[in-house]
């Protein structure tokens, strides 16, 4: 048996109709970049997460660093993230002129440790940007709490968990502003690259909008600095109609990771994800731990199994970050579990035979 990693086509096969009648409508009225289907979809996905506005943007590295450019970070600031993430939101941090400064993850979530958060704050410190790793919100009340107490906006990188729940809040609607990805593989996915912003505050909103559109509140009238980030029509399109389906495949998700958790309860030398009871987690990755990730990975990749590893650095340890002088041992708890993650094949249309199949590999591998 294969089991890729992803399945994008078979996700595609069963929504291809309506998507191609979407792309066809955008191509009639060649409004391919920014207009009518943008908005809609931002109307969609606003009224989706219970947001006021949304912004549609490039992709969700450029919903990050927009954002921030929105509240006004910049040189000389410091935001904290967690070290334990996709490189984007460090990139975001440093391309809006600041310093990322890293508070290590939970040994459990793999999110931000709010346990430990305040001691990375300094007098520059202006904003937090928790990760919602895998598709689990990061525990966002001690973690708000704390920013308000320093007068810090919170900025959530949801690029991995559209439709996460946090004690029954939307993962992206619990700070200042939500940050999502589009990325094909995402749990919604575009045809391509796109992105969004969702904000309750309308200031905020329109100044992203401004920012994603060369700085012009009107054509040609150009009132700030800003750049090309506008969303694409096909884009826009597109994610209306897969939007309709995002409950159901996060469902399917779920049921993926229950049916992996049950197989593999158990089995020594695996570590399975922790849902906490405070969240909806909606799956991106199902990621386990396993100190001889390594021998597994090749053990499955030759029985047909794609596994993937996100991520086998830790940013603070990559060459990019390396001017921010940490070393190994810095954040132990990230480090630790960069060296055991391997992320399983994970999709909403991932069947039960499939996942039997891996997890019988993974036993035999451990029984050996
Ligand atoms: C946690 C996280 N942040 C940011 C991004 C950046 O998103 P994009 O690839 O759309 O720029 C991604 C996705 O790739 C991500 O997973």
């Amino acid at each position: 048996m294969r089991v890729p990693f992803l399945d994008l086509k078979t996700q595609y096969l069963t929504i291809k109709d309506d998507v191609k009648r979407a792309i066809d409508e955008v191509c009639e009225a060649t409004a391919f970049a920014g207009g009518p289907f943008v908005e809609r979809f931002e109307k969609d996905f606003a009224a989706f997460c219970g947001s006021k506005y949304c912004v549609g943007v490039g992709n969700g590295t450029d919903a990050i660093w927009l954002a921030l450019l929105g509240l006004g970070i910049g040189e000389g600031d410091e935001v904290i993230t967690a070290p334990s993430t996709f490189v984007a939101t460090a990139e975001a941090i440093s391309f809006a002129g600041a310093d990322p400064v890293f508070v290590d993850i939970e040994p459990d979530t793999c999110n931000m440790n709010p346990k430990i958060l305040e001691y990375a704050i300094t007098p520059r410190t202006k904003a937090v940007i928790p990760v919602h790793l895998f598709g689990q919100p990061a525990d966002m009340d001690p973690i708000l709490e704390i920013a308000k107490k320093h007068n810090l906006a919170v900025l959530e990188d949801a690029c991995q968990a559209h439709g996460a729940l946090y004690k029954g809040r939307q993962a992206g609607t619990m700070g200042i502003a939500g940050c999502f990805s589009f990325y094909p593989g995402k749990n919604l996915g575009a045809f391509g690259e796109a992105g969004a912003v969702v904000t309750d505050n309308e200031e905020l909103a329109k100044k992203i909008k401004v920012l994603r559109d060369h700085g012009q509140p009107q054509k040609y009238h150009h009132d700030v600095i800003g750049w090309n980030g506008r969303m694409d029509g096909i884009q826009g399109a597109v994610l209306s109609v897969k939007l309709r389906h995002l409950d159901k495949w996060n469902e399917a998700r779920r049921a993926n990771a229950k049916k992996y958790n049950q197989l593999l309860a158990g089995v020594s030398g695996i570590r399975l994800p922790v849902e906490k009871d405070y969240a909806r987690h909606v799956y991106h990755l199902y990621a386990v731990r396993d100190p001889k990730r390594n021998a597994l990975m090749a053990y499955l990749n030759d029985r047909g199994v794609a596994t993937g590893i996100h991520y086998p650095v830790p940013l603070h340890m990559t060459k990019a970050y390396a001017y921010l002088n940490h070393k190994t041992g810095s954040f132990p708890v990230a480090e630790l579990a960069a060296s055991e993650f391997v992320s399983l094949p994970m999709y909403p249309e991932l069947t039960g035979e499939q996942i039997e199949y891996v997890c019988q590999c993974i036993k035999e591998f451990h029984s050996k």
